[in-house]
C-alpha cells in the first residue's frame, strides 16, 4: 500500500485475470521506482529488466571480455546464470550473477558507462529477452526497460512510455548517487544520460521508441504518489 492511498480497485481484482505492465522510457525517468510500486499495490511482480544488462556487463567487465568480438560474447554468455531473488527489506528483488548478490554493484557509474554498449550487442538481447519473457508467461507483471513494449511483450495490456525532462532527471540521480559518491558531478551524469538515451534510441536491435499502443506518462512534474495514482487509474480501466 502507498502512503494511505485509496485507489478504487475493484475489491477482487486480485482474483480477476492478470495482465502485464510495461514500462518503457528514457534513462533515470524513475521507471524502477514506479513499476515497484504499481507492482506492490497490485501484488504483481514487478521486474527490472535493466538490472539484467547491468549484470551482464559487470561480468564482461569483470572477465575482461572484449565485446566487439561476437564469439568471446557468445562464450561468455554461456556462463551467465542470472537470478533473483526477493528482498523483504525493499519489497523487491535484487539480481544475482551466478548466485551472487550485486543489485548495488551494478548502480555504480562503472557499469553505467558501458551498458548502453553491452546492451546493442544482439546476442545478448536475445539472451535476455528470452528470459524476460519468461518470467512474464503467467501474466501478473509490471517490468520496465526500453524494449518491453515494443519487443518483449508486443502483446502486453497496458503499454506506458515514460519520459521527463533531461535535467529534472540528472537532478534526481545526482540526489541518488551523490550519498555514495560525493565527488560525482551534474555534469558528468547529464553527459551519461545523454549518452545512453542516444546509444538506446539508435541501435539497430530493438531501439527504445514508443509502442504505437503505449500511452506517454511525463513524470516531469508528478509526485511520486501523483504518477502512482495516475497508473493505477489506468490499470483500473483495464481490469474493469
Ligand atoms: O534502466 P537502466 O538504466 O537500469 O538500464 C540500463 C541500460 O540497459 C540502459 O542504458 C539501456 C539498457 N536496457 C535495454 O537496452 N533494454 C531494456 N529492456 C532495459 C535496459
Amino acid at each position: 500500500m502507498f502512503g494511505g492511498f485509496v485507489f478504487n480497485l475493484p475489491t477482487n481484482h486480485r482474483a480477476l485475470k492478470k495482465i502485464i505492465v510495461t514500462l518503457d522510457g528514457y534513462s533515470s525517468c524513475g521507471k524502477s521506482t514506479l513499476a515497484r510500486e504499481l507492482a506492490a499495490e497490485l501484488n504483481y511482480v514487478f521486474v527490472d529488466s535493466g538490472a539484467m544488462y547491468r549484470a551482464i556487463t559487470l561480468y564482461f567487465l569483470r572477465e575482461h571480455i572484449n565485446w566487439n568480438n561476437r564469439r568471446e560474447v557468445k562464450a561468455a554468455l554461456q556462463n551467465i546464470t542470472l537470478s533473483f531473488e526477493y528482498n523483504t527489506q525493499k519489497g523487491s528483488s535484487d539480481i544475482l550473477l551466478n548466485d551472487e548478490n550485486v543489485e548495488h554493484l551494478i548502480r555504480e557509474m562503472l557499469v553505467a558507462e558501458s551498458v548502453s554498449e553491452v546492451a546493442a550487442i544482439k546476442e545478448v538481447r536475445e539472451f535476455a529477452v528470452a528470459q524476460q519473457r519468461a518470467l512474464g508467461n503467467k501474466k501478473g507483471i509490471v517490468m520496465d526497460g526500453r524494449d518491453i513494449g515494443t519487443t518483449v511483450f508486443p502483446e502486453a495490456e497496458l503499454k506506458i512510455f515514460v519520459t521527463a525532462d533531461v535535467a529534472i532527471r540528472a537532478e534526481r540521480r545526482y540526489k541518488e548517487l551523490y550519498a555514495k559518491n560525493p565527488n560525482i558531478t551534474i555534469e558528468e551524469i547529464t553527459n551519461n544520460l545523454a549518452m545512453r538515451d542516444y546509444i538506446d534510441s539508435n541501435r539497430d536491435v530493438s531501439p527504445l521508441r514508443k509502442a504505437d499502443d503505449a500511452i506517454v506518462l511525463d513524470n516531469s512534474n508528478l509526485t511520486r504518489k501523483e504518477q502512482l495514482k495516475l497508473v493505477l487509474g489506468w490499470v483500473k480501466a483495464k481490469l474493469t
